[in-house]
């Protein structure tokens, strides 16, 4: 069987992480790139020392060059900036759906056949950037999100009662951000619904700290925002494409009426296989859940309404 290739854009925290992750699952041979010059190169070089280590044959080619890349089998996006002082919120919508935008573009051009897992921020605006630029079918683009939210919101549950963060299976809807729906109804413990494990206050109190999950780390970190935690997500999702797994899993998936939504990417649950997003799954949804998906789901096309006036 040929081996699968996967690209790498971005050699920044996130990229390299997805990098380091891919080579030790041995997913494939993969293509780091990156607009600096030997970053890439030297990041790339260093992961493919490691690989006798690791016991994994498996190359790593880092470059500035998109040929390199041809033919991949799934590409992870993760170039972009963060936001700077001084940096409104459209500067840096402007900045990454340019960066994103060009990116997906000169990559889609090199794979046509690939899949695309978005992970730049702000996150459902960057998906809709690199499908209107690639022109790829909605099914081959999805945005990583929701693997995120609910792995964070597993380790905090895991952590409460006292399990295996494996028991925990959890579901996340909505946009990446302030917007996202948690569905605690749906948060299973190894079968059993976790109400039976704690009140709904402390549930609540988990529920907000998963919302501020990403924002904890950047309180941390000061310089920057999370990656081991993201780059495993993407690696999760890119596994269930290349293995064609179709697990279902909490993605950024192109709704085409499902949750009667159409024309945007959202967080829903999907299953992912080797031809990318195969199938959006609908639950049924409470009224509150139903106006807080419908709330995230508004924000997303303000966002998007932006996005089309940079593209
Ligand atoms: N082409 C290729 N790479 C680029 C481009 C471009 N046009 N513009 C920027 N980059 C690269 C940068 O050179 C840098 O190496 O993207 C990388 C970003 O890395 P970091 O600044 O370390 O950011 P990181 O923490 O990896 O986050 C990347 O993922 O989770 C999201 O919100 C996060 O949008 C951010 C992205």
């Amino acid at each position: 069987m040929p081996k699968n290739k996967l690209t790498v854009i971005g050699a920044g925290n996130v990229g390299a992480s997805v990098a380091a992750y891919a080579s030790a699952q041995e997913l494939g041979d993969i293509v780091l790139v990156d607009i600096l010059e030997g970053i890439p190169q030297g990041k790339g070089l260093d992961l493919y020392e490691a690989t006798p280590v690791l016991g994994v044959d498996t190359t790593v080619t880092g470059t500035n060059d998109y040929a390199a890349t041809a033919n991949s089998d799934v590409i992870i996006i993760t170039a972009g900036i963060a936001r700077k002082p001084g940096m409104s919120r459209d500067d840096l919508l402007a900045t990454n759906v340019k960066i994103v935008g060009e990116v997906a573009e000169k990559a889609g051009k090199y794979s046509p056949n690939a899949v695309i897992i978005v992970v730049s921020n702000p996150l459902d605006a960057m998906v809709y950037t690199a499908w209107k630029k690639t022109g790829f079918s909605p099914r081959k683009i999805v945005g990583m999100a929701g693997v995120l939210d609910t792995a964070r919101f597993r380790t905090f549950i895991a952590e409460e009662i006292g399990v295996s963060v494996e028991d925990i299976h959890a579901l996340v809807l909505g946009g990446h951000g302030d917007t996202m729906v948690p569905l605690t109804r749906y948060c299973f413990v190894g079968g059993v619904p976790v109400t039976r494990f704690m009140s709904s206050e402390r549930l609540e109190q988990i529920v907000q700290r998963t919302r501020q999950g990403g924002a904890e780390i950047v309180g941390l970190l000061k310089t920057g925002s999370a990656y081991y935690a993201p780059a495993a997500s993407a690696i999760q999702m890119a596994r269930s494409i290349l293995s064609d797994k179709k697990r279902l899993l909490p993605v950024a998936a192109y709704l085409d009426g499902e949750y009667n939504e159409k024309g945007i990417f959202l967080g829903v649950p999907a299953i992912l296989g080797e031809a990318g997003v195969e199938k959006v799954i609908e639950v049924d949804l409470t009224p509150d859940e139903t106006d807080a998906f419908k709330k995230s789901a508004q924000a997303v096309k303000d966002l998007v309404k932006e996005v089309d006036k940079f593209l």
